[in-house]
């Protein structure tokens, strides 16, 4: 029998998961479904409850769930308990496991498919939310210099480095105190591209060679994306390898198989590699 999965999330219209998924399958030779859902927060525990019922294996999460999946899930892995949110879910003999894969899916995309270096360099995370707190503690273990999170309220910023002190060197800045700062790596965590808008980063931060990365990902360049390469980023690119890397690892933890994500990017991206 074919076995279901879905990502279930607020909006979901414009999911790329099936798509991504899909063609992880027919690259493994998995007979699997995935499909889309709609669902909000105040609908999750009893759609969660009707997909297992009806044969669901595995579910992701996204926005607004990553929090609630925390909460619903029986046992969580340390990554996912370390950032207090789940993006994958699964059962086992009937107990529901959550994990966080988002992390690890920005670290291989930055890593593996485009060699950014991680290890030694000074970065700057902007933004101090959900998806700020999924990358800072992947980060940190590639062992950068240094992390400064800067973020418009400064009390939220503060939170989540005092969060992760204990696992290496992370500092917070106003947006105002980075005139000066020099970063090799500039990740945007902010939901500012969601209205086209660009967080109030002053010029001149991003040092020579360095890169810029935002988290989100659209059809066409973010503001963000934009800013970088006006900064003369060596490199300055949107989150869509992370999002298929988040789904490589989900697809990993569901099947136990580590699909190739290079084609899949490309196919993404319009650009159908052999
Ligand atoms: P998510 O789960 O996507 O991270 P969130 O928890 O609502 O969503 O966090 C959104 C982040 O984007 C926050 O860091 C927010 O800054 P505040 O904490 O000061 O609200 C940031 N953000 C959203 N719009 C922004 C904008 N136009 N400029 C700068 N920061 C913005």
């Amino acid at each position: 029998m074919t076995d279901h999965y879905a990502v279930f999330g607020h909006p979901i219209g414009h999911s790329k998961s099936p798509r991504i998924h899909h063609y992880f399958a027919k690259q493994t030779g998995h007979d699997l479904l995935y499909t889309a859902q709609d669902v909000s927060s105040q609908c999750f525990e009893t759609a969660l409850r009707t997909f297992h019922a009806g044969g669901g294996k595995g579910l992701n999460c996204t926005v607004p769930l990553k929090e609630p999946a925390f909460r619903l899930a029986d046992e969580v892995s340390p990554r996912a308990s370390l950032c207090e949110a789940v993006n994958t879910l699964y059962w086992r003999e009937d107990r529901l496991h959550g994990d966080n894969t988002d992390g690890v899916g920005l670290v291989r995309d930055l890593s593996v498919n485009l060699g950014i270096p991680i290890q030694g360099r000074r970065l700057l995370i902007l933004g101090a939310g959900g998806a700020a707190r999924g990358i800072v503690g992947p980060l940190l273990e590639k062992a950068p210099r240094e992390i400064v999170i800067a973020n418009r309220t400064l009390s939220r910023a503060e939170e989540l480095a005092e969060r992760f002190s204990s696992h290496g060197p992370v500092k917070v800045m106003a947006f105002a105190q980075l005139a000066g700062q020099q970063f090799e790596l500039i990740v945007n965590a902010t939901s500012a591209s969601l209205q086209g808008d660009l967080p109030p980063i002053p010029n001149g931060v991003l040092a020579p060679g360095g890169c810029c990365y935002d988290l989100m990902y659209s059809e066409q360049p973010t503001a963000f994306v934009q800013w970088g390469e006006a900064q003369g980023a060596r490199l300055s690119i949107d989150g869509l390898g992370m999002l298929v890397e988040q789904a490589a690892e989900a697809f990993f933890l569901w099947r136990g198989v580590r699909p190739a994500t290079s084609p899949v990017i490309e196919k993404l991206r319009g650009r159908p590699s052999g």
